[in-house]
Formats: structure tokens, C-alpha cells, sequence
């Protein structure tokens, strides 16, 4: 998969994908990711990148020219299946949405700021918004990351168990069963007798109990779309 962000502050991505998990998925060649400073697509003389809204108020607005020039740009090299802007009015992000786009080819991200985008470029050239929760961040640059992460591991080949992706929280709308490692007992603290036993239907049965009772508890709304309600 390839993915190209779009930003004016890129040095807010570089840590995020070259560490751990993201890192090793772009060495063996499962993603590539490219990070484009839209700065670089100003026309103008100080290369400025936003603009005053028009009818007042408070707050920049992020300029068409520059993001089109550069998208512009990208689309003649290969198709997107998918142009998001990350925004806090956008979908917000779940577990089923991340599955889905880990199945494309080429994702193109574009990152907001100030006061959010000329409102053009999302009517002409974005497929799909998206927000990684009810709060607003200080631009799209951490929303990207955090997208990117979720799809990226998904990717068969990133994990190196390909089956704990499926086994995640959310995966089936159920949070995870808690986890424990040795020792066995710590500070008299002891592991469930269960998960020594070595009777592994045991072991899922007590496993499906536990995930169960932790989403009934902590977020009863899985159940229910568990459940097609
Ligand atoms: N940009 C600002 N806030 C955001 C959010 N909650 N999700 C995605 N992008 C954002």
C-alpha cells in the first residue's frame, strides 16, 4: 500500500512512521508512505499556504492553490481509491473503517489546519472524511498518524502474527479479554488458574467470558452493533 500525506508542518509525521511496527512495514516493502509539504505548492512570494475567510471572522482558512496544485500533481502519477481529510466533522474513525481501507492500494491523506480547508477542496476532491474523535486537535498531523497506524498493521505480512490483528479489540465488536505474563504470582498477586491449566477450550471459553463482560461493562454500544441492533 502507498500512502501520500499531505501537510504543512511535516515534521510532525516523522517520528510516528519510523519506529516499531510502521517502520518495519515500509522496510519489507508492505508500505510506503510520502509526505508532501504543501508549502512547497505556494505560488505566492512568502509561500503563504492560508488566507483570511471570506465574510469575517476569526481564524485562517487553509488556500485551495497550493493542496489542488500538489493533488493535482499526485493524481496524474496513479489513482486513489481513497482522498481523506482528517477533520473533527468528519466519520468518526472505527474499527470496521480502518479493515476496509487496508484493503486499497493507494490512500492520499490531507491534514487541516487553522480554521479547516477551503471548502472547494473538499467539495471537488476529497472521497472521504474522517475524525479520530469528539475533540478538536490543534491540526490533522497527530489524526493522520493514528489512521495510518491502525490501517498500516493491518497490512498481511506487518504483524508478525497475522492472526493478533484479528484478535484485537473491536475485532467483532468485542473489547479484549485481559492478558497476563509471568511470573505467575507477583506480590500474591496471582494469574487466573484457568490460563495455567493448559486446556485450551477452557482457556477461550474463559477468554470470550471475560471479553464479554469487560465490553458489557465499558462500552455496552458494541454489543449492540455486535448484535445488528
Ligand atoms: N483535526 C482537528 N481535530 C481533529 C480530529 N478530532 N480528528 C481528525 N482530524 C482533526
Amino acid at each position: 500500500m502507498r500512502i501520500d500525506i499531505l501537510t504543512i508542518l511535516p515534521g510532525l509525521l516523522e517520528g510516528p512512521f519510523s519506529n516499531s511496527i510502521l517502520k518495519r512495514a515500509q522496510e519489507k516493502g508492505h508500505l510506503e508512505i510520502h509526505i508532501h509539504n504543501i508549502r512547497d505548492y505556494s505560488t505566492s512570494k512568502h509561500k503563504n499556504v492560508d488566507d483570511y475567510q471570506y465574510g469575517g471572522g476569526a481564524g485562517m482558512v487553509m488556500s485551495a492553490e497550493p493542496i489542488a496544485a500538489l493533488i493535482d500533481r499526485l493524481k496524474e502519477e496513479r489513482d486513489y481509491d481513497e482522498i481523506i481529510y482528517m477533520t473533527p466533522d468528519g466519520e468518526l474513525l472505527e474499527q470496521d473503517r480502518c479493515n476496509r481501507l487496508s484493503l486499497n492500494e493507494n490512500l492520499m491523506i490531507l491534514c487541516g489546519h487553522y480554521k479547516g480547508v477551503d471548502e472547494r477542496i473538499r467539495e471537488h476532491y476529497i472521497t472521504l472524511e474522517i475524525s479520530i474523535g469528539s475533540y478538536v486537535l490543534s491540526g490533522g498531523e497527530l489524526g493522520a498518524a493514528v489512521l495510518v497506524d491502525s490501517i498500516g498493521r493491518l497490512i498481511p505480512g506487518v504483524l508478525n502474527d497475522e492472526t493478533s490483528a484479528l484478535t484485537d479489540s473491536f475485532q467483532d465488536h468485542l473489547l479484549s479479554p485481559p492478558v497476563y505474563t509471568r511470573p505467575p504470582e507477583y506480590r500474591g498477586w496471582k494469574v487466573p488458574e484457568v490460563l495455567l491449566s493448559g486446556d485450551f477450550k477452557k482457556i477461550e471459553a474463559w477468554r470470550e467470558e471475560k471479553a464479554y463482560q469487560r465490553t458489557k461493562e465499558r462500552r455496552p454500544d458494541l454489543l449492540k452493533k455486535r448484535d445488528g441492533k
